[in-house]
């Protein structure tokens, strides 16, 4: 239906009128239900706002003026009465028609007369106000705007969201971020219609938030020491959190905390060793990852600990939730703690899968005698499921699926799709767009366990100031597809009503980050003919693309990409977008290695990993070089085995030079071979060693790095090439995630 509406928009739109360009209705998320009439309601100085007596929707009328009031220089009367329709006015009113609108539905008819806005409850109507401001000119979020005619389009509106749970997770554990920070946050997701903000408010980097029973940890644990021996932190005090929750309620949003247990606790430990198995001590720690000092699950001491806080955290939030994490729990210690295994044995469970199961069941335990609900990430399935929890599915949608079949409410929020602090080079606005909260597996019965979405913000890599070029565009995608009925849904038709919303951003002081990579080139190599193509994308729309082979930089006279090249020889392509003729964004290189080894076969002893096979067999000689990110489709990974291959060249060559390139990135438990060793042989049996080439990379390395292992050989004939790539087998001692199986990322081998 308001696909189609599009034409009438053009048609009823007024020409001239400032700030609104393109089509005048434009509003995100998507409406289930608009028709379009002609003519305009005109606010003015005069236009009242008449509420209800009922107490929260009064606070409505208010918060409604003060929306208008700093653009418009209005102050609207807010006047409580009920009598019938008045001109110039905008009447807010409860009604009652629960099946069609449920709480936060509303229903909104704008006519040259008057504003009518109806709901059956407050946030409906407070929803139901936010469509009010983005059917004004964008200017309307502009405090300092010269425009003074404030129109808005006769529209009938009936809405109401499609899930329940519509939020997002904002990790302030890595990060600190400021109470002022958060509540603009607030208000950013509800003008977009969000409803939830999950609160991750504890980290093995940091505990942000007061405990007044135990002030170290804050006074502590809300404190690290970074790399740089600078110290940095930061915490949340019970008033403070107090008034952000008072905020949030205002704008209709529920805040969940996070209390992650058992693992990622490190900082509650460095302030109380001895709720740990070793007894410690410990550093609030300034490395990311998976840290194996967990609360240790033998010690009732550490469930009347955790039990302490808890009743301090619901105190402080009213909500029926709280998450208690459960996610990335190392056994390692459980294992040799003697108390763990006592546990184990006096409860007769069969391993520390079934531990975690235990450990999060009696937390479950307390805080349902407590009248509250628990929700933990998909990890919570391992061992058994504690009988009430609900599941944030992140690790792909399958535990949720499996949560769901077992009868269990569900939150998506898989890495695929809504992981905001991922690139958007990997998850762009259209792959966010594209996310379906309910997986095709589920059965109509099933699927009504899931509750919705979340999109998660993370910030090893994001402090404050980088959030909004995280969160938005993408917040405009998650927002629609948890709200909008997914018939009919469009991304095209979707990105013009984002390009619109960018002017709204702009004035809403959001620095939104890009919508996807400018620039996406393509190699491919057909093994079958024997051919690398390279074929080059824009990755928004109203882009040319230009390109060069010699090594220059693009400029807007450079080569117009038009079909897929066919690289013949080692090539390094440099492709750039281009908007009105000017350069958009980074270039993009793509080096294509023509060599003898392109598109042989390779046997090897070990098999690489089905989740980095890149293209598969032949990805290490298909010319196509993996760039700086181990995501990028093609490196190709070996978790705890060696690289061991011979490729076949098919006949005797004169070789001069082999190079194989390994990627690092420690984060991931990816390393660089200890050594590489490269073999030739003319029958396939017989093959000499020619060169080991040692790494010489340090395994610290904070940023991903690249290495070339290489030998020569000045002509020496061969017809196979054997290539020995030794892994370290497990994460070093310091590393987070000691002794766990470690990775080495090739691609590619060249062989001139
Ligand atoms: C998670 O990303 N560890 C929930
Ligand atoms: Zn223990």
């Amino acid at each position: 239906m308001f696909k189609k509406l599009i034409f009438s928009i053009f048609l009823f739109s007024t020409n001239g009128f400032s700030g609104v360009k393109g089509n005048e209705v434009s509003i995100i998320p998507k409406p289930n239900q608009l028709e379009l009439k002609s003519g305009h309601f005109k606010l003015n100085a005069n236009t009242k706002i008449l509420v209800p007596s009922q107490k929260d929707v009064k606070e409505l009328g208010h918060l409604l003026a003060d929306y208008l009031s700093p653009a418009t220089e209005f102050n609207l009367n807010v006047i409580t009465e009920n009598k019938d329709i008045q001109p110039n006015t905008i009447r807010l009113s409860i009604i009652s028609n629960p099946d069609t609108l449920g709480k936060e539905g509303y229903i909104l008819h704008v006519t040259k007369k008057s504003i009518q806005l109806k709901a059956n409850h407050a946030t409906g109507l407070f929803r139901g106000i936010q469509t009010i401001r983005q059917l004004l000119p964008a200017e309307v979020e502009n405090p300092s705007t010269k425009n003074k005619k404030w129109r808005i389009p006769s529209v009938e509106i009936v809405d109401k969201p499609r899930f329940p749970w519509r939020g997002m997770l904002l990790d302030c554990g890595r990060h600190f971020m400021e109470k002022d920070f958060i509540k603009r946050y607030i208000d950013l997701l509800a003008y977009h219609k969000m409803n939830t903000l999950h609160w991750h408010l504890t980290e093995d980097q940091g505990w942000r938030i007061e405990i007044k029973k135990y002030p170290k940890l804050t006074e502590i644990g809300a404190w690290r020491t970074q790399p740089d021996g600078s110290k940095y932190g930061g915490f949340y005090t019970q008033e403070d959190v107090k008034e952000i929750v008072a905020y949030a309620q205002s704008r209709h949003i529920n805040v969940i905390p996070e209390i992650e247990l058992p693992g990622h606790s490190v900082a509650a430990l460095a302030a109380y060793p001895e709720y740990s198995c070793t007894g410690g001590p410990f550093e609030v720690t300034s490395l990311w990852g998976v840290h194996k000092d967990v609360y240790c699950a033998g010690n009732d001491n550490t469930f009347s600990f955790l039990e302490d806080v808890l009743t301090e955290v619901i105190d402080l939030f009213p909500g029926k939730y709280i998450h208690i994490g459960g996610d990335e729990c190392p056994k390692d210690r459980w294992k040799e703690c003697e108390k763990c295994q006592a546990r184990i044995e006096a409860e007769g469970l069969t391993d520390e899968h079934e531990l975690q199961s235990y450990f999060i069941k009696r937390v479950e335990k307390f805080l349902n005698a407590k009248g509250r609900q628990i929700i933990g990430w998909d990890e919570i399935l391992e061992g058994g499921l504690a009988p009430g929890a609900t599941v944030q599915s992140w690790r792909g949608m399958e535990g949720g699926i499996e949560a769901a079949k077992l009868g269990h409410d569900v939150i998506m929020s898989p890495t695929s799709h809504a992981y905001f602090d991922y690139d958007v080079s990997t998850t762009d606005l259209r792959q966010v767009y594209t996310f379906d909260p309910i997986p095709k597996e589920l059965t109509p019965e099933e699927a009504k366990h899931v509750l919705g979405g979340e999109c998660n913000m993370w910030t090893e890599r994001a402090p404050q100031e980088l959030v909004d070029s995280k969160m938005f565009p993408r917040l405009l995608a998650m927002t629609e597809v948890l709200w909008s009925n997914p018939d009919g849904r469009d991304y095209e038709e979707f990105y013009d009503r984002v390009e619109v919303h960018f002017d709204r951003l702009d004035y809403l002081g959001v620095t939104y980050g890009s919508v996807s990579r400018p620039i996406f080139i393509r190699p491919n190599y057909d093994a079958e003919s024997n051919k690398i193509m390279v074929n080059i994308e824009a990755g928004e729309r109203g882009l040319s693309v230009r390109y060069t082979t010699d090594g220059s930089e693009p400029e807007s006279r450079s080569k117009k990409f038009k079909k897929p090249i066919d690289v013949k020889k080692t090539t390094s392509i440099k492709a750039a977008a281009f908007k009105n003729g000017r350069k958009y964004g980074e270039t993009a290189i793509q080096n294509i290695d023509h060599h003898l080894g392109i598109g042989r076969p390779i046997s090897r002893t070990n098999s690489y990993a089905s989740k980095y096979a890149a293209r598969g067999e032949f990805a290490p000689v298909d010319g196509i070089r993996g760039s700086i990110s181990f995501r990028d489709g093609a490196w190709q990974g070996y978790q705890y085995v060696d690289f061991n291959g011979t490729i076949d060249l098919g006949s005797e060559k004169e070789l001069q030079s082999i190079e194989a390139r390994f990627l690092q990135d420690n984060n991931s438990w990816i390393f660089m071979p200890q050594s590489v060793a490269f073999s030739l042989s003319t029958d396939g049996q017989y093959f000499e060693t020619i060169h080991i080439d040692q790494n010489d990379v340090s395994p610290k390395t904070t940023e991903a790095v690249l290495k070339d292992f290489k030998t020569t050989m000045n002509g020496r004939r061969a017809r196979y090439v054997k290539v020995h790539a030794k892994n370290r087998g497990v994460c070093p001692d310091w590393h987070p995630g000691a002794g766990g199986k470690s990775w080495i990322f090739l691609d590619e081998i060249t062989i001139n």
